[in-house]
């Protein structure tokens, strides 16, 4: 692939937010669940999609679907440029350099795997230290556990201080020369939290670690610029940013994405193969063995190009409000306990309620067309270091409103009056 410098279909033209108009564009959000009108309230686990992915999706499979980089006739050319699109729209989306530091993955959970195995393999030693923040998805804990376990490494937690926000005072008393690693969310999916990354990344500079930034709970939030911010990797999924499923990517520093061995073998990701000896092809190829998921990358543009069509700062603002409505209602809740009281949030209130279990909420509040998470929301270090079982999760969406807020508390105090 030649040098491609940032382009992006993202017009610049002005910008607006129009919650009513953006919730139009969302088909799913209308529909009845359990007789009632649906309140999905659930996005920190996975978005909606509006009809302009949706069409992106139809429109590939009806109109051009083919196989990239192969073929020599028209539909492959035709797929290979909107494929190949698709990857300078995430480049522009969060800043890269280039576009060939986009890899595309499965999703965030692959990302982390890839590097663990790739970069890890290669610069994790005995004796090395990975620090991963209390905050982790197991997504971000299992794949260092395993590497160290291999390389007779250590895998230590970053505590969290009574807000559940990173404890710098503790994280800069843990850096010395045996880190090598830190890994971290930029938004933890369970409680919110807005950790400060350009700050740990700069620390983390300091000593020549490396830092990997699971941005799976941030970008559908606010815009994330990968080289301002100063981290080595950045990782995210489609699905959780108004795209489908299946679809994630991987940033990396182009340095170190060149320096890394190959994940996965097969075609695509080589020069040249014979018996006597196999070369790799260059980036991001080299990251790309088999049939990509060539709907899920031009659907996920088209999310991208949706999203950043309208007004983002006026989506951090809306969003904001929305939680800070939430937590003003909940204080009329007898026994509700707010988990996770960050000054930088974004977009999750998780609570738990004096006598009662989550998933009982849950279920409860389902019935009357509230869909929530209850659980350890895959954060089992997190929720054990809070003495939590798990907690119930409202995560909030920019086409969510006052109004969803007001319905969700108003069938949770009804789920309370069955429950106690
Ligand atoms: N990681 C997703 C969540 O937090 C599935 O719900």
């Amino acid at each position: 692939m030649n040098e491609i410098a940032v382009t992006s279909n993202q017009v610049d033209k002005p910008r607006s937010f129009d919650v009513e108009k953006v919730r139009a564009d969302f088909p799913a959000l209308h529909q009845e669940v359990n007789g009632h009108p649906l309140v999905y309230l659930d996005n920190a686990a996975t978005t909606q999609k509006p009809n302009a992915v949706i069409d992106a999706l139809v429109d590939y499979y009806r109109g051009y679907n083919s196989n990239v980089h192969r073929g020599a006739h028209y539909l492959s050319d035709k797929a290979t440029a909107a494929f190949e699109e698709a990857r300078r729209t995430v480049s522009a989306f969060i800043h890269s350099l280039a576009a060939e530091q986009i890899i595309w993955t499965r999703g965030t959970t692959e990302a982390i795997n890839l590097i663990a195995a790739t970069w890890g393999r290669q610069n994790i030693q005995a004796g090395d230290v990975i620090l991963v923040s209390t905050l982790e998805h197991h997504s971000d804990i299992v794949p260092w556990q395993m590497l160290a376990l291999e390389k007779q490494a250590k895998v230590v937690p970053l505590p969290l201080t009574t807000s559940g926000e990173i404890d710098l005072n503790a994280f800069t008393d843990l850096l010395d020369s045996r880190v090598k690693l830190i890994s971290l969310n930029h938004v933890s999916n369970a409680l919110g939290t807005v950790n400060p990354v350009k700050e740990i990344c700069a620390l983390a500079k300091q000593y020549d670690i490396t830092v990997v930034v699971d941005g799976a709970q941030a970008v559908a939030h606010f815009p994330v610029d990968v080289q301002d911010l100063g981290c080595d990797f950045y990782a995210f999924s489609g699905h959780k940013l108004y795209g489908p499923t299946g679809i994630g990517v991987l940033w990396g520093r182009r340095e170190l994405l060149d320096a890394m061995p190959p994940y996965h073998f097969g075609g695509e990701m080589i020069e040249r193969v014979s018996f006597s000896g196999t070369t790799f092809n260059q980036l991001p190829y080299k990251f790309e063995a088999g049939t990509p998921d060539i709907a899920g990358a031009i659907g996920l543009a088209a999310a991208i190009v949706y999203l950043t069509s309208l007004d983002r700062k006026a989506i951090v603002q809306h969003e904001h409000e929305l939680l800070a409505y939430a937590i003003e209602k909940a204080k009329n809740i007898d026994g509700l306990v707010r988990v996770g009281t960050a000054e930088h949030a974004a977009g999750i209130f998780s609570f738990v309620v004096d006598g009662t279990h989550p998933a009982d909420i849950g279920m409860l509040l389902d019935q009357q067309g509230v869909a929530v998470r209850t659980g350890h929301h895959c954060a089992q270090p997190l929720m054990e270091s809070l003495g939590l079982p798990g907690t119930v999760r409202a995560s909030f969406s920019m086409y969510n409103t006052k109004a969803d807020v007001d319905s969700f508390f108003n069938a949770l105090q009804k789920v309370l009056q069955l429950l106690r």
